[in-house]
């Protein structure tokens, strides 16, 4: 039986060095099923290579990468899609010279295939498209990718992300760029994933959306982990204004 209070993702101690540079300091993180967690910290803190670390595109010198209680430190990127981690927002681009169906259709085709309800009769292209449907992206399913403007093509990584059937959407940068109304279009998509039941790891400068977002909220400063609780108790916490809020 599933323990309702083991996490889905255990980051347990890791240590990334690029050279003699200390990017992440034993690093601990839980995330729990369905979990919404926000990621903070200045420029240059480790919050980007953190995302490296629990995607696999970058291999930790020290502790390890838990999901579901199974150690992933080992796995290949692709493997770690397969295993329930997907990361959007920053790789892999969608193809522009496809159509938004059909780059949700590439997704759909060779990721996460193997966690899909098997009562799930619906074809690959019904299931595009509702994918796209859901993002908000019906008048433009049969467009070019690449005629899509920064707010549609974030909705398109989105959804692209969503196709790999993920228990984990790490969102890096999720709304840099967007104006304000986008922000919020953005944003109520990815907290919209909570009620499908993934969790999602958003990394985000802009204040107000990281705290409308976040049921938890962690620092990062220095490769080091600073703070991670309630996220009205992290921005009062003292050592985060001074180390961070307050720069
Ligand atoms: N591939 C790399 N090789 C060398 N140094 C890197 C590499 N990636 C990141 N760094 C360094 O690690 C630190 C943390 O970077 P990063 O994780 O991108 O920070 P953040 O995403 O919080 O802005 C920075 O000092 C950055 O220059
Ligand atoms: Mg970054």
């Amino acid at each position: 039986m599933e323990n309702q209070h083991q996490p889905l993702v255990r980051v347990s101690d890791i240590t990334k060095k690029f050279g003699g540079f200390t990017a992440l300091s034993n690093v601990s993180l839980d995330i729990a099923p369905g979990e919404r967690v926000g990621l903070i910290g200045p420029n240059g803190s480790g919050k980007s290579t953190l995302v490296n670390c629990i995607s696999g595109m970058l291999e930790i010198d020290g502790g390890d990468i838990l999901l579901n209680n199974t150690n992933i430190s080992q796995l290949a990127p692709h493997a770690r899609v397969h295993a329930g981690i997907a990361r959007s927002f920053q790789i892999p681009r969608p193809f522009k010279s496809m159509s938004v169906l059909e780059n949700i259709k590439v997704v759909l085709t060779f990721s996460g295939n193997q966690r899909l309800d098997s009562n799930d009769l619906r074809s690959t292209q019904e299931r595009a498209i509702a994918m796209v449907e859901s993002v908000g992206l019906a008048p433009k399913m049969h467009a070019i990718s690449a005629s899509l403007t920064q707010v549609e093509l974030r909705k398109l990584e989105l959804a692209r992300a969503m196709s790999a059937n993920p228990k984990l959407l790490i969102a890096d940068e999720a709304l840099a760029g967007l104006s304000g109304a986008e922000v919020d279009e953005v944003l109520v998509l990815i907290m919209n994933m909570k009620s499908k039941g993934v969790s999602v790891l958003l990394i985000e400068h802009i204040m107000s959306a990281v705290m409308q977002f976040s049921e938890r909220l962690v620092v990062l400063v220095a490769g080091n982990k600073i703070a991670d609780g309630n996220p009205q108790d992290v921005i009062n916490n003292p050592e985060v204004i001074r180390a961070y809020l307050g720069e």
